[in-house]
């Protein structure tokens, strides 16, 4: 056997992609591994959104130069979205790295695994293959006991937002097939799985380009697997936030109320400059119908501070949209120079520190939102399904200082509890059970409760009630 180490840096995608690089090794006779010391192969799974990513995949490639000095035989992988866009080069910047890989080369791993391995060549894999090649699902996965697993619906994106390096990276938007999707969710639940979240770019364009039926479609079909008590899936593109789509918060069971509608500004001039297609009363009137929809829906978003040529009034203009939408939560980021996206061209860069400035003024702003929102559940009893022991102590009575249970609710705020006596069935908590537990101390990233009510085994009587005969 020989071990593998995986160091994944960027979104859920590559989150996923891991899993499927683990996969792909498998019939070579790789087993992962969390010790970096132990690895044969080391394989960096890069992101390219912003410099700083970057940065850190060029970090850690560098540090294992030195291990690879100590152990000559180890080998060193470069994938993922720095990978696809630096290519070669990287092979010339790092003479330790044996392996370059974009991410639709992931089923063609083993090969060139081989190839390495056997004649001792240094590879480069960054072919745009056209439609979306599919793992051989035999290898199966390992179970490592997360009852929550992300599923990739579709590949790369068309809707080339002027900062964005994505497109250029990821290639032309792809959806994969639904059978194979449901197949591959299948196999999750059978492993004890409980919550998949369905991952694509744009998932409101799911199959539409290929004709395999549309997003609120597939989410139907998900929706009747057996065992599955929760569907997540994300991101959508506010443009293409359709009826159907919406609708589905209100007809589709197991779909939980969130959704994650990264808006980018609240200024027209900017979002024009971005390349979004959707205006700010645009946004405000499509929350306004997923309200309507689903009144308990939790809504959170995106925004990028410091695009070139962001005036103050243009940032005021977003502080004002946050206000007007109060989200449940929110990722800021400083605008970054891609080189391969338009906006790198673009006129009125604006300086570091004010970029610093305006991401501390977004990120206090939407502070007191955060919380309301996690407040109005004090009192309420969520359901939570159970992921784990929290990383902190717990707060209540004689279990204060031991380890607490750690889950999500619906709306996919964090909950903590402790074991608690006075419910029945609290010492049978684990992983992949639903719990109900009554809300009483809510802080900004995470609310804490005791248990009132604990499912007797997954899918029972309080799990799958969806589709109930
Ligand atoms: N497909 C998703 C987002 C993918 S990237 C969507 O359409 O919204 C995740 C987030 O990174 C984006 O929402 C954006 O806020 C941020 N981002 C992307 N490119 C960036 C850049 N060049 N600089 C700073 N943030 C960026
Ligand atoms: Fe990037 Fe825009 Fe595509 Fe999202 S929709 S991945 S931000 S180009
Ligand atoms: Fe990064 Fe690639 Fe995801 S650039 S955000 S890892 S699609």
């Amino acid at each position: 056997m020989h071990q593998l180490y995986i160091n994944t840096i960027g979104c859920q995608m590559n989150v996923y992609d891991s899993d499927q690089i683990e996969r792909a090794l498998t019939p070579s006779g790789y087993s992962r591994t969390d010790q970096l010391e132990d690895a044969d192969l080391v394989i960096v799974n890069t992101c390219a959104i912003r410099s700083k990513a970057e940065q850190k995949a060029f970090s850690f490639v560098g540090r294992l130069a030195k291990l690879k000095r100590r152990n000559p035989d180890l080998l060193v992988g470069v994938g993922g979205c720095v990978a696809q866009q630096e290519g070669e080069k990287i092979l010339a910047r790092a003479p330790h790295v044996d392996l370059v890989f974009g991410p639709k080369a992931i089923p063609r791993l083993g090969r060139l695994v081989e190839r390495v391995r056997l004649q001792g060549l240094r590879v480069v894999d960054t072919e745009d293959t056209d439609g979306f090649e599919e793992l051989d699902l035999a290898s199966g996965f390992r179970d490592d006991g997360q009852v929550a697993r992300f599923v990739t619906i579709m590949q790369g994106c068309d809707n080339f937002c002027t900062y964005c390096v994505v497109p250029y990276v990821r290639g032309r938007e792809t959806s994969r097939h639904p059978d194979r999707i449901l197949e591959e969710i299948r196999m999750l639940v059978a492993g004890g799985v409980r919550e998949v979240t369905l991952l694509g770019q744009n998932v409101n364009s799911y199959g539409l380009k290929e004709d395999l039926g549309s997003f609120a479609e597939l989410l139907a079909r998900v929706d009747r697997v057996e065992g599955l008590a929760r569907i997540r899936f994300t991101t959508s593109h506010p443009k293409d936030l359709s009826d159907d789509l919406i609708d589905a918060f209100a007809r589709v069971c197991k779909l939980c109320p969130h959704i994650h509608l990264p808006v980018q500004s609240g200024a027209d001039r900017v979002l024009k400059r971005m390349n979004r297609q959707y205006t700010r009363a645009d946004y405000l009137e499509r929350i306004g119908r997923l309200r309507r929809a689903r009144p308990d829906i939790a809504i959170t978003s995106d925004f990028i501070v410091g695009f070139p040529g962001e005036t103050e009034a243009d940032f005021e203009q977003t502080l004002g949209l946050i206000e007007a939408v109060g989200f449940d939560g929110v990722f800021a980021f400083m605008y970054s120079d891609r080189s391969v996206a338009p906006a790198a061209q673009f006129k009125g860069k604006v300086e570091d520190a004010l970029k610093k400035e305006r991401l501390q003024r977004l990120l206090r702003h939407q502070e007191v939102f955060t919380l309301r929102a996690s407040k109005r559940l004090i009192g309420s009893v969520q359901d939570v399904l159970v992921e784990g022991f929290s990383a902190r102590p717990g707060l209540a009575g004689d279990h204060a200082g031991a380890r607490q249970w750690s889950g999500r609710t619906p709306g996919n705020k964090i909950v903590n509890f402790d074991q608690d006596t006075d419910c029945a069935g609290s010492q049978n908590v684990r992983p992949g059970l639903l719990v109900g537990v009554r809300i009483e101390k809510a802080f900004t990233h995470s609310l804490w409760g005791r248990p009132v009510w604990v499912e007797e085994k997954p899918g029972g009587s309080k799990g799958d009630t969806c589709h109930a005969a």
